[in-house]
């Protein structure tokens, strides 16, 4: 199997291909003086499984398009399979048309990789069960729950401390799942608002009963609004420890700000998308899902 990386993670890379007693094979990505990139693989990989790692985050039309560049020259290569690894997937929240005349990305995105000559993608951490349905190749969705258990069984927050919190309806699959890794942990569910047009969220109440320690659970950290909010009112509902558990530090605008100054104890997310040093902040904390990855890639 020959491993290759997109630009945009390639520290998880280096982890995976470390976890698989391999090394990263050679890419070269080259940028015009316009801006248009070239990508060439410097390995071959005629009769290879070959795989491409890479988060397609921000910024994301460039991730993709650096993904599609790879996939095409590995086929010209003549790989004999193309899996892409793609941690964080881009465009995943517009699965659905939310209002009259808006696209569906994240199928146009699956389309693209189809066509050009993907086998294979593997994710962690999908926004919605519908995602997959957008492939018309085989998909494999791995989940970071399981390592945020073990980190919340290890802190020793238990059922009879804690409660998991999902910041909005979206999450009850999440929190479900969780909640059995937890010893059926209890939960409650934010009712959270979004302005479709804005982006701004509230949230005014929750559903369930909430204790002193509460854990929130979600797939992506975007703004920080939801978390914030969500936070806010935990708060004043009396509790008084917040621990986030988030598997995809998108981190756009004020994010690692926003989530400092909030109520929360610590941020824990995963490093399918790399955070830079200028995004660090003293209450984060990334754990890996290389391991996860790598255990995928190999079986
Ligand atoms: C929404 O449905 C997602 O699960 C996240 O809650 C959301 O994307 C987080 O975005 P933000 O951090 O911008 O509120």
């Amino acid at each position: 199997m020959k491993v290759f990386s997109g630009t945009s993670n390639k520290s998880l890379a280096e982890k995976i291909v470390v976890d698989l007693g391999t090394r990263l094979s050679g890419l070269e990505v080259f940028v015009f003086p316009d801006g248009e990139k070239r990508v060439r693989i410097l390995d071959k990989v005629v009769d290879e499984d070959t795989v491409v790692v890479q988060s397609t985050s921000t910024p994301v039309d460039e991730n993709y398009m650096q993904l599609f560049f790879i996939v095409d020259a590995l086929k010209r290569g003549g790989a004999k399979s193309i899996t892409a690894v793609v941690p964080y997937f881009g465009y995943q929240r517009q699965d659905h048309v939310f209002r009259e005349g808006e696209d569906v990305s994240v199928k146009v995105i699956a389309e693209i990789l189809d066509t050009v000559g993907l086998n294979r993608v593997i994710a962690v951490d999908l926004h919605s069960v519908k995602i997959r349905e957008a492939f018309g190749i085989p998909s494999v969705e791995l989940s970071a729950l399981p390592i945020f258990a073990k980190v919340i069984k290890e802190k020793g927050w238990d059922k009879d401390s804690s409660v998991l919190v999902t910041p909005d309806m979206g999450g009850i699959r999440r929190i479900k799942i969780l909640s059995e890794l937890l010893d059926n942990m209890p939960f409650v569910t934010v009712e959270k608002n979004r302005d479709l047009a804005t982006g701004a969220v509230s949230a005014k109440k929750f559903e369930g009963t909430i204790g002193k320690k509460a854990i929130i659970v979600d797939d992506m950290i975007s703004s920080g609004g939801t978390i914030a909010v969500a936070a806010d009112l935990l708060k004043k509902n009396g509790v008084e420890e917040i621990y986030v558990f988030a598997t995809h530090a998108v981190f756009s605008e004020k994010a690692p700000k926003i989530l400092q100054e909030s109520g929360v104890n610590s941020v824990y997310v995963t490093d399918t998308v790399f955070v830079s040093e200028e995004k660090k902040f003293a209450k984060l904390k990334i754990l890996s899902v290389s391991k996860l990855i790598a255990t995928s890639l190999s079986s």
